[in-house]
């Protein structure tokens, strides 16, 4: 099995941006703990972050007939992004979405999310652990 997980913009900034909120752990802790889970689980995953909204469509594109599923986090494009709607829509690879913080409980322009639209299920407010329970709904799947 094979999943793709794609984190938006400012992600790669985790434990310099607001620690109160995201937390103190960086990125690369964030990749250092998927790629053990995904070693532990014998599945194959690949990591990608962008700040730009393009390379975000471009990325869900390639994965067609590539991937079995998507753990997306697409930061503050998910509350903007029609494009990245459109584009998972378009491969129709079985996705989640996935937000460290409880974007339910912050402000009015966190309610909305596009791709959420997209997704089976939403992971919000569990910090890291999300895109574990996201990869595991999609292996359980
Ligand atoms: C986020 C929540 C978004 O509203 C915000 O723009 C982010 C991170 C989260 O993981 O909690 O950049 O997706």
């Amino acid at each position: 099995m094979r999943i793709l997980i794609i984190n938006g913009p400012n992600i790669n900034m985790l434990g310099i941006r607001e620690p109160d909120i995201y937390g103190k752990n960086t990125y690369a802790d964030l990749c250092g703990m998927i790629e053990a889970h995904a070693a532990e689980r014998g599945i194959e995953v690949k990591l990608f972050q962008s700040n730009h909204e393009g390379s975000i469509v471009d990325e869900i594109q390639a994965a067609y007939g590539k991937f079995d599923g998507i753990v997306i986090n697409p930061a503050a494009y998910t509350h903007t992004s029609i494009a990245i709607l459109d584009a998972l829509k378009s491969v129709g690879i079985p996705a989640v979405e996935v937000h460290i913080s409880d974007v339910t409980a912050r402000e009015d322009f966190r309610q909305i999310s596009y791709a959420g639209m997209a997704c089976e299920k939403s992971f919000v407010g569990l910090g890291f652990d999300g895109y574990i329970k996201g990869i595991e709904y999609l292996i359980n799947k």
